[in-house]
């Protein structure tokens, strides 16, 4: 077996190291200069002259400009999907997921570069760097003096006299906050996609008479079309018309009457502040939801939709002017959450692929023109497929009936206008033609069946190579037909069309030719990267995530796919032995592994004297800098935390074809993904046995502080020794501090684990968590977690439980008895 040739030079690493890998490192924010010229790293408020550049930083992507007094809001630039251009922007600032609640120029992107600055006259203006004038804020009330964010969220503009000269409140986008009202005449305006903020394709408006009104808008007009939501708050001779929207601080949105009068838009009615935010965004697929999020972020499951309206946006009023609320010839299903998805029937596709929600095409030709040049004989080319249920109810232009099924689709086949026919009650053939609108899944059908008219060879004008060289006569002699039967001006179109599609098969086949080779150069599931690629995907090694022993690692983006955000260890080569070791090493030992608590490697790249070594980004860090923190993250998150570690060495320990042992377990080496998933990582150290062999004798690897004694008895060494990190590591997430702490005033709770062995024969493990009322609000599991890592720091190999035992301990479903004291010889030893 390969793997077990790879030994790794002995090292011992002092605790200064700090091989954190893809660590996070927190960065001062750049680019905020104020009128005097100082720079600061986040303001309360901004005076004329100040100003902001957009500009990503290595600490969250985000330039601050200013924050609310309380933090809860944040105002600045945050960068676009394409991480190039800038959105002006209002986000929550305590969260992880930056969320929008306010942008300036959702439909003109600000290169990196561009600057917004605070004018008198003109109050926020914003400029590219080539001096174009991308937005500012119009209908100011008087000379603009200064500008600060409320801790509602909502940024005002104030005037020489004091007085609001504009807020962002005033001028919503897709987002209501709590405090917030939308008056008469006022609107908000989706977005066009999640992460496009361009003008969207739907509008809530607050109608002059008291209705509030949701539609969708056809673009580029904005022509409204007919309502798909109303509230029932007209004028008339038994109801009072509604003034304005009302949202509440404690999350309850109604329309208040001109009585005073209050018109629900849902029966829930509010609850606590303290606890959550919340917030009302009419979404870019036209639904109006209100969420909340818990403020205490970690372990929260983000923001949660408490209601929407309308109810199902799918079956909601037909839209004769426009599309629906999916594109053409597209179906709507209600998804989750009342959300709606769009999609194209089958041999249909997407006008435009990076719009989910826009309108489809027919995969292949027809119509009356094309079907005459086949001839009439050549109408058994076309076929049906079926779908139930499926209904775009403004498209009939005929009603056969009474009328069978069979009659129903020769009566299509032979009808050249005829693109989809529905059967229904037994009885009724509607014919239909395209485009087609309102698409929808409705179960009211009962059954119905939609038969859509498909070409049988689905040959279109990209004819794929394969059906030429196949047999299909009738496609080539039907681009025949269509090059030759018509006019010289379609013909030089279509010749075009031809030549791009078959570049274009040329280039995707060149394209993927390409990846097929270096995939299969080493593990199997592992991709390959040219040196030259990740140099771009890291903008030439720019971002410093971190650095470790035997290298630095790097952010970047790589598009394999889709886009994804990566951690790129880049190993110096300087050390060209040891590094390929460790190359080797980390290569194999994760391509062996695949678990939820584990970082994945994407792939590596073996240039000619470079070994990079491609990882999934963690955006929350190492577990070392939130536990080594200020403020102790939740207790309850902590748990999570010490769970994740313990099945991800389980994983390793025990599930693995090959068992891995890690040898640097520590909490730089546990990183924490976007939702504060355990992922341990670094497996540079690791060791490898085979099944039948369950100890080793090896030089000392791993981190003093965290190695077990064995390693220094000459001792074989086992999985237990990842047991005994595991148990300084727990301390640790227990008691929110380092193992070794020399500068602290009493030295005898200088190391951690012997202090927590002293509290043990005392018999009170409080004084370690002093401070931390959660932790000793819930004494039972502090008193279990305790004395699992007890057992873990045993000086006697045979005594610290497996890891899965300890995850069993952890679950509860092993008792944990009290663990034996731990004898002097043991303590200290950490201890130079
Ligand atoms: C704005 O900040 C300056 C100094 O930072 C302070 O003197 C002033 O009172 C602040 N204004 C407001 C409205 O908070
Ligand atoms: C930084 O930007 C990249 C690329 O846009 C993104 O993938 C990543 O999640 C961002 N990081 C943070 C912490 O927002
Ligand atoms: C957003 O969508 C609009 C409309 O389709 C498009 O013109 C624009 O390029 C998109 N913006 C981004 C950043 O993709
Ligand atoms: C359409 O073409 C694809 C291959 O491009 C083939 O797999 C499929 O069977 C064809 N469908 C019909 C209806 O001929």
């Amino acid at each position: 077996m390969v793997l077990l040739h790879i030994f790794v030079v002995a090292e011992t690493r002092s605790n200064k190291i700090i091989d954190h890998s893809l660590l996070k490192e927190t960065s001062k924010v750049s680019g905020v200069v104020s009128s005097s010229g100082e720079i600061n790293q986040t303001r309360r408020n901004i005076t004329v002259g100040d100003s902001l550049f957009a500009e990503t930083t290595s600490n969250n992507n985000s330039s601050t400009w200013v924050v609310s007094p309380l933090g809860h809001f944040a105002f600045g630039f945050l960068p676009l999907e394409d991480s190039n251009h800038f959105l002006l922007c209002i986000w929550y600032a305590k969260i992880p997921d930056k969320t929008v609640v306010w942008y300036a120029n959702g439909d003109s992107p600000a290169p990196k570069g561009s600057k917004v600055e605070l004018i008198d006259d003109d109050g926020l203006v914003l400029t590219a760097p080539n001096g174009e004038q991308l937005w500012k804020t119009k209908s100011l009330d008087g000379k603009v003096q200064q500008g600060f964010l409320k801790d509602n969220g909502n940024f005002v503009l104030l005037n020489e006299n004091h007085q609001g000269a504009w807020e962002t409140f005033k001028h919503p986008k897709d987002t209501l906050l709590p405090s917030q009202t939308l008056e008469k005449g006022e609107r908000l305006s989706s977005r066009f996609l999640e992460s496009n903020y361009s003008e969207g394709r739907f509008e809530m408006l607050l109608q002059m008479d008291g209705i509030l009104s949701i539609h969708a808008l056809n673009s580029p007009s904005a022509y409204a079309n007919e309502n798909y939501y109303e509230s029932r708050t007209e004028e008339s001779n038994t109801s009072s018309p509604g003034t304005r929207l009302v949202f509440e601080p404690s999350g309850y949105v109604y329309v208040l009457r001109k009585n005073s009068e209050k018109y629900n838009l849902s029966t829930w009615s509010g609850a606590s502040t303290d606890q959550s935010y919340f917030r009302a965004t009419l979404n870019f697929d036209g639904v109006f939801t209100l969420y909340q999020h818990s403020k205490s972020l970690l372990g929260s499951d983000g923001w949660s939709a408490i209601w929407s309206q309308p109810d199902n946006i799918c079956l909601s009023r037909l839209a004769t002017e426009g599309s629906g609320v999916c594109g053409f010839n597209s179906v709507c299903t209600l998804g989750s959450n009342q959300r709606p998805s769009c999609q194209c029937p089958k041999w249909y596709s997407l006008v435009d692929p990076n719009d989910p929600y826009g309108s489809c095409k027919p995969d292949f030709i027809q119509g009356c023109a094309e079907d005459e040049l086949i001839g009439k004989e050549d109408i058994a080319e076309y076929d049906f497929e079926m779908l139930i249920n499926t209904d775009w109810p403004l498209s009939d232009y005929v009603l056969l009936k009474p009328f069978t099924e069979e009659q129903c689709k020769q009566s299509c086949l032979e009808d050249c206008m005829c693109a989809v026919t529905i059967y229904k009650s037994g009885n009724d053939c509607f014919k239909k033609k395209l485009p087609l609108s309102n698409g929808r899944v409705d179960v009211g059908l009962n059954g119905a069946k939609t038969f859509i008219k498909v070409r049988k060879d689905n040959s279109s004008l990209v004819v794929p190579q394969a059906k030429v060289n196949e047999n299909s006569k009738s496609s080539l002699s039907l681009v025949a037909w269509v090059l030759f039967g018509s006019s010289s001006f379609l013909n030089v179109m279509l010749i075009a069309a031809l030549c791009m599609s078959l570049f274009f098969i040329f280039q995707y086949k060149k394209k993927h030719r390409g990846i097929g080779k270096s995939e299969n150069a080493l593990e199997t599931n592992l991709r390959c990267f040219g040196y030259e690629e990740l140099e771009r995907a890291t903008n030439d090694f720019q971002k410093e995530l971190g650095r470790g022993s035997f290298g630095v690692v790097y952010e970047g983006v790589i598009n394999i796919g889709s886009e994804i955000p990566i951690a790129v260890k880049k190993l110096n080569t300087l050390l060209f032995q040891q590094v390929e070791i460790e190359f080797k090493n980390e290569l194999h030992v994760i391509g062996l592994t695949h678990h939820k608590n584990l970082v994945r490697l994407i792939g590596y790249c073996e240039a000619e004297k470079e070994r990079l070594l491609v990882y999934e980004y963690m955006s929350n860090g190492t577990l070392a800098s939130l536990i080594f923190n200020k403020v102790k993250p939740e207790w309850k998150l902590r748990l999570e935390i010490a769970f994740g570690v313990a099945r991800g060495l389980a994983y390793l320990h025990e599930e693995c074809i090959t068992q891995i042992i890690h040898c640097d377990i520590k909490p730089q080496n546990i990183l924490l993904d976007e939702y504060y998933n355990v992922r341990i990582s670094d497996f540079g150290l690791a060791k490898l046995l085979k099944m039948n062999q369950s100890r080793t004798n090896t030089a000392i690897r791993g981190t003093k502080g965290y190695v077990a004694l064995e390693w220094f008895k000459n001792m074989p060494i086992t999985a237990k020794v990842d047991v005994f990190s595991y148990g300084v590591l727990l301390l640790e997430i227990i008691c929110c501090r380092r193992n070794v702490e020399m500068d602290l005033e009493e030295e005898e709770k200088g190391i951690l684990t012997d202090w927590a062995c002293d509290c043990y024969s005392r018999g009170t493990f409080d004084p370690l968590v002093k401070d931390d009322k959660e932790a000793l609000d819930d004494k039972r599991n502090m008193k279990k977690l305790m004395m699992i890592s007890l057992w873990c720091i045993q000086e006697d190999p045979s005594l610290r439980p497996t890891m899965r035992k300890v995850t069993q301990m952890l679950e509860g479903v092993v008792e944990v008895q009290p663990p034996p004291f731990p004898s002097q010889f043991s303590r200290h030893s950490q201890n130079p």
